[in-house]
Formats: C-alpha cells, sequence, structure tokens
C-alpha cells in the first residue's frame, strides 16, 4: 500500500485546539476527533464488540446483507474514498462486492498512521482491489483523491459508523457541502447513520457497566498528559453519558469532582476546574429516517436508497451527487 504522509505539526494544532477549548467562557471543551490515539482507537475496538453498543454491529450486518445490492446501484468505473476508515474490517464487505464487478481502487483517509497499518493488514488480501492510503484529514484527503481520478471515473465516497453524527449541528450539513463540492454530479456518497432509539438503551451504550467508554473518555485526558506534558489527576475526573433532548445527541462530558488547577505546559495554559464542572468531549447525534432524506438535498444529494437495521435502529443511506 502507498501512504501520502501528514505535514503540518500535529502536537502544535493539538495543543491550540487544547488551549482553544479549555478557555471557552461557559462550557469547557475539546474536540472529539483527539479520542483516537492509538489507546483511544484500541478502546473503541473495544467498545465497538460491547453487547450494550449496537451501532457498529448494525452497521457491518447492513454492508453483510446489501452490499451486492448498494454496488449495483454505483456507475462504473469506480474509485474509493473511505473518511476514517477504522481497522476497514466493515468495509470488506463493499470491496468484495465491487471486486466481483472490477478491479478498483480503495483509498481509505485517516489521521492515524496506526488506523492505515490495520486497514492494509485486514483488507490486502481482496483479490482486484488496490489499496492507496491517505494520512489526511477528511476533506484534504478527498481533493487529493479526486484530483487524482482519471477521467470518466467515478467516486464513491464512504461514511461509515455514524462518525457524521458526532459533527455538531449543523456543521453536519456543512460538512456534506463541503463533500458534495468536491465530487462531481452522479458520485455517489454512502453515509452510516445511527437512528433515534430508547434513552435507557443509548445511556447503556455510552457509559457501558464495563466502564470502557468512561476509559475511551478518560484516555483524552491521558493523552494530553503524555503529549502535551500536562498533570490532570485522572481520579478526579469522571466520565458523564447525558442524552440532550433539544439537539437530540448522545453527550460525553467529563466532570471534575472537585476545584482544581491543571497545568498543560505544551499549550501554555494553567486551567481551574470548579467541582462538577464538566469538559464536553463528544456529541453523538441520533438521526430519523426521514431526516436523511433532508440533509442529504440540503447538501445536494438526492437519496437513492436506505436500508435499516431491525435489531439496532442504524441506517445505510445511499446518497447520489446532483
Ligand atoms: C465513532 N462514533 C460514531 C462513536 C459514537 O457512537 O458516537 C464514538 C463513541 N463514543 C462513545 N462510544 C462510541
Amino acid at each position: 500500500m502507498l501512504a501520502h504522509p501528514v505535514t503540518a505539526d500535529p502536537v502544535f494544532e493539538f495543543a491550540a485546539d487544547v488551549r482553544a477549548g479549555l478557555t471557552q467562557p461557559d462550557q469547557k471543551e475539546l474536540p472529539s476527533k483527539y479520542l483516537y490515539d492509538s489507546v483511544g482507537s484500541a478502546l473503541f475496538e473495544a467498545i465497538s464488540v460491547l453487547p450494550e453498543y449496537g451501532l457498529t454491529r448494525a452497521d457491518e450486518r447492513l454492508l453483510r446483507r446489501h452490499s451486492d445490492d448498494i454496488v449495483e446501484r454505483l456507475p462504473v468505473p469506480l474509485v474509493v474514498a473511505e473518511l476514517g476508515s477504522g481497522s476497514g474490517k466493515k468495509t470488506r464487505w463493499i470491496l468484495e462486492a465491487l471486486s466481483r464487478r472490477q478491479a478498483t481502487s480503495y483509498c481509505p483517509i485517516e489521521i492515524s498512521p496506526a488506523a492505515l497499518a490495520m486497514c492494509r493488514r485486514e483488507l490486502g488480501d481482496i483479490d482486484s482491489i488496490s489499496i492507496v492510503g491517505f494520512e489526511r484529514e477528511y476533506l484534504d484527503g478527498l481533493l487529493e483523491v479526486a484530483a487524482q481520478r482519471q477521467d470518466g471515473e467515478h467516486l464513491l465516497v464512504l461514511f461509515l459508523g455514524s462518525t457524521i453524527g458526532n459533527f455538531d449541528r449543523p456543521a453536519d450539513v456543512r460538512f456534506l457541502q463541503e463533500v458534495r463540492r468536491i465530487l462531481r454530479a452522479g458520485d455517489a456518497l454512502l453515509l452510516g447513520t445511527d437512528l433515534v432509539k430508547s434513552i435507557p438503551q443509548l445511556l447503556d451504550a455510552y457509559d457501558d457497566p464495563l466502564g470502557i467508554t468512561a476509559a475511551f473518555n478518560l484516555n483524552l485526558l491521558a493523552r494530553i498528559n503524555r503529549e502535551l506534558d500536562a498533570d490532570f489527576d485522572l481520579r478526579q475526573f469522571q466520565h458523564v453519558a447525558r442524552f440532550n433532548h433539544s439537539s437530540g445527541s448522545m453527550e460525553m462530558h467529563l466532570r471534575s469532582k472537585r476545584k482544581q488547577m491543571v497545568v498543560i505546559p505544551q499549550a501554555e495554559l494553567s486551567v481551574t476546574f470548579r467541582e462538577g464542572e464538566t469538559i464536553w468531549t463528544e456529541s453523538s447525534h441520533k438521526y430519523s429516517p426521514g431526516e436523511l432524506t433532508q440533509i442529504g438535498e440540503q447538501a445536494g444529494f438526492r437519496r437513492e436508497a436506505q436500508w435499516i437495521d431491525q435489531e439496532w435502529p442504524f441506517a445505510e443511506n445511499l446518497l447520489i451527487a446532483d
């Protein structure tokens, strides 16, 4: 697999984002993309097999059952770009269905080199699929893939696992508009989205009894300690999962158990916390099936088809660029 490495200074950017987020006047926050260092990515893999967290299994079930139907609706020839491939495990079903049709290039786009390596191990054996990894932010990577495609080649963008739900609203629509701007009419986007379900079920999924999600969330502070020399005492923060009724999203926070001060030398920052004050670390929006048609249209796509899992409400949405 070829790889296109990152050029910007990631530690500098991390420090700037931590500084901006922890100096917010009202609600302190940290961008959820920083949950995924190598420890966080391993913890997320563990979350995805927890009995309480059905999202990843539902996504994979839909792709396993419907990949032939999905591929039949796509134009030929095709280049596949995946935004945030993770381990690449569930992408296998789509790539195998495509490989039965014709040779295809698959371009996973990931900021994590470890995830790109995992993806190569997981998918490197599929006949007629050549893998070219891009160690980039999503849109930068997609721009490069689009610029390198041959005349007449269409793009299929995969954005699976309901990662779109981790964008604030309406940043999800703005992001899809940016994706659309890079595409040509007739190109496709396969968008996986978690759907509305009962609040107790969601609370269990985001605050599991084994404490894996708590560790996933707290690892963000551990990462700041490791990479920015900070002195967060992890035992003085507690994982909180709550449903925000006005936005329709699950939220993760880290609550300070007492009044305390934390020093983050690499971000040139000392920050104080009140007892009970939280850092907002993630939102995970839960969509209604019809909302996806609307969001797609706002972003310049028409909805070609939608497949819904009955066991764990989750939708695979095939959108075509108008
Ligand atoms: C990656 N993303 C879709 C997951 C989610 O459900 O929002 C991340 C996650 N956060 C807590 N558990 C899993």
